[in-house]
């Protein structure tokens, strides 16, 4: 247990906030003495995983807990699918890779996306055409007030586009210890309908993918726009993309030619990196924090001094100036602490 301690180097905004405790916990058992202290001293809670999808606007006056609960176990279902489960502090992109040198299928499109196994489905990640609902088992959680462990399924967990029970009615009560998968053997199904990875696989001169292929493709994709937490402070996309009904959209087609959209029945989902960049946003920065160059759905802490506060005040400039242009108030994806 350490007091008074710097969390800059546990969210990958690189925010200097700091926590009033900090534990790490690498079993179950010393999870709940760490929540048995804090109970004690009644002291508010957080969990963070990778801390990539965290703002700390300001210093936790409580207990901050870091999951580090490691390990990788699997059981086969029959002849072309296994069971996987990891434990929540394993590395999401490590498990990745882990999965596809044994040439386990299915998680090959969410290659390279930050943070941890137990996070994964909070926000119910997706990229590339996969999001883990489609390959989402069940999870393992401890309820943090009658400190039962529970098992969730996927239809329990209400997984949306970055959404789950996690960030609804059961926010704040679970945490998360395990996630199971079921991926492929053999017979993968390849995805490579979405966004750009047909182009990536053909610059790469592949015309019969295999998963570790796509797996390529989505990284190199990756790379060539989302900055690198490691080198620039950012959390990824910092709000959702917002869905519109139909007739709203239709008449925005009238005034901007050229907006682009995702039809959905009797409703559009309108890409917001092309609405914040149509406002002037891309690549602008106020004092040290800025919309990045290629990408300006992703806010970085430019110069590696922004405060949560500041990053928060810019976001909430990108929202008003984008609800004045187009009347659509956008929403933010990136847990604010
Ligand atoms: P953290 O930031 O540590 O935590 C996120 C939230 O979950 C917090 O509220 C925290 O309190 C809570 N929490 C953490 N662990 C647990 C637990 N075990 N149980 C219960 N609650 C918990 N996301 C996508 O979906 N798709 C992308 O393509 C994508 N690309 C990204 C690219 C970049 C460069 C970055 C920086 C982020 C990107 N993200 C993306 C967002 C982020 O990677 C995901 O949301 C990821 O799942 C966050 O994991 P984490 O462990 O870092 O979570
Ligand atoms: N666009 C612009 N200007 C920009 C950015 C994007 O016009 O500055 C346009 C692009 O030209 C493209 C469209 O917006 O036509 C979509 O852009 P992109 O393919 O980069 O994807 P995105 O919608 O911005 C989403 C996810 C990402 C995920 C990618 C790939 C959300 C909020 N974001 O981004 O997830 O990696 O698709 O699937 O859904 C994250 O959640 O942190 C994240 C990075």
């Amino acid at each position: 247990m350490q007091e008074n301690f710097s969390l800059k180097p546990y969210n990958t905004f690189g925010v200097d906030a700091k926590a009033k405790y900090f534990a790490e916990v690498s079993t179950t058992d010393e999870l709940k003495d760490v929540l048995s202290f804090s109970k004690t001293n009644t002291l508010p809670l957080l969990f963070l995983g990778g801390g990539s999808n965290v703002l700390l606007t300001k210093d936790f006056d409580g207990l901050v807990i870091q999951l580090n609960l490691k390990g990788i176990s699997e059981e086969v279902l029959n002849e072309n699918e296994i069971l996987i489960t990891a434990k929540a502090g394993e590395n999401w992109h490590e498990f990745v890779m882990h999965c596809l040198d044994k040439n386990f299928g299915g998680l090959e499109n969410l290659s390279l996306i930050p943070g941890n196994v137990g996070t994964s489905p909070m926000q119910n990640i997706g990229a590339y055409g996969t999001e883990i609902k489609d390959i989402f088992v069940s999870c393992r959680v401890l309820n943090l007030k009658t400190l039962e462990i529970a098992l969730f399924n996927l239809k329990q967990c209400q997984f949306g586009y970055r959404d789950s029970i996690f960030k609804q009615e059961g926010k704040g009560k679970y945490v998360i210890l395990e996630v199971s998968f079921r991926l492929t053997m053999k017979n993968h199904r390849i995805k490579t309908e979405y966004g750009a990875i047909k182009t990536e696989l053909e610059n790469l001169n592949i015309e019969k993918p295999t998963i570790q292929d796509v797996s390529r493709a989505v990284i190199n994709i990756r790379q060539s726009k989302l900055p690198d937490p490691k080198q620039i402070g950012n959390a990824g996309s910092f709000f959702k993309n917002p869905t519109i009904p139909l007739t709203q959209f239709q008449e925005l087609q009238r005034k901007f030619e050229n907006i682009q959209g995702y039809p959905n029945g009797d409703f559009v989902k309108v890409p917001a990196g092309w609405l914040i960049e149509q406002c002037g946003w891309k690549g602008k920065q106020i004092g040290n924090v800025a919309s990045h160059k290629l990408q300006s759905l992703v806010i970085i802490n430019a110069t590696g001094e922004a405060t949560g506060k500041e990053i928060f005040d810019f976001s909430t400039e990108i929202i008003n100036s984008v609800k004045e242009k187009f009347g659509i108030e956008l929403e933010r994806e990136v847990n604010i602490i």
